[in-house]
């Protein structure tokens, strides 16, 4: 029987769905973008977003402890999900800085956010070399998060279907 202690908080769970929600809305978006100026508004203002939510997110982790995982996983089970646990946290604060610094260093700034909130730059001046360089590793850095996606639904939907074991349901509302 699993009691209320083994599933992640309510904060927890709507802060883990609203942020995959919002990344993967914001990669297909950007993949599929033209550069349309609101296109690309809406793409940088999502991106501060997740990156906003991020923050709140590990300061809630650090403050609400995570469930043990269950006792039936083998040490390498422990070791994917820890590690891949932990990339998404460095992914989900690298992607945005690396967007912001593209942003920052282009020509026109990052400019006008969430409809009419004029955003502030990074203080790195501007510059194309950086401009570019920031780019393509902002874009590289999606391309990785991507394949640990795709790892992570593999893992839930493993445990869900396969294992059957509650993995997932502790990531997930309900009673
Ligand atoms: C969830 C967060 C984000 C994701 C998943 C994401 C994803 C992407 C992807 C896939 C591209 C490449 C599009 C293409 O060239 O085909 C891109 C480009 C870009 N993104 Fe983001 N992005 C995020 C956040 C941000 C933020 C917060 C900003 C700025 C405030 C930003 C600014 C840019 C810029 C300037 C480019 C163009 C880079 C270039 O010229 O090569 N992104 N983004
Ligand atoms: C696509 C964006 C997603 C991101 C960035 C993401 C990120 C994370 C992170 C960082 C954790 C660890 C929470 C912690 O202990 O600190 C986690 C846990 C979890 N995620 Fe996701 N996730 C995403 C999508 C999904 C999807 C689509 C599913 C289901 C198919 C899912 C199922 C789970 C489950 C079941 C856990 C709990 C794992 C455990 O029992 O330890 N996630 N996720």
């Amino acid at each position: 029987m699993r009691t209320a202690t083994d599933r992640y908080s309510g904060g927890a769970i709507l802060l883990h769905w609203l942020i995959a929600a919002l990344l993967i809305g914001n990669i297909v978006l950007a993949l599929s973008m033209e550069r349309a100026p609101t296109l690309f508004m809406i793409h940088k203002s999502i991106g501060i977003l997740v990156l906003l939510l991020t923050l709140i997110r590990i300061g809630w982790r650090l403050t609400h402890p995570a469930p043990a995982l269950s006792a039936g996983l083998a040490a390498w089970e422990r070791v994917t999900a820890r590690v891949t646990h932990v990339a998404f946290y460095i992914a989900l604060l690298a992607i945005p800085l690396l967007g912001w610094a593209a942003a920052s260093t282009g020509r026109r700034g990052t400019g006008v956010l969430f409809g009419g909130i004029q955003w502030f730059d990074l203080p790195i001046g501007r510059s194309r070399a950086l401009h570019e360089l920031f780019g393509e590793v902002h874009e590289l850095a999606v391309y990785f998060t991507i394949a640990l996606i795709a790892l992570h639904i593999a893992g839930a939907l493993k445990h869900h279907f396969i294992d059957r074991d509650g993995e997932m349901r502790r990531m997930l509302p309900g009673r």
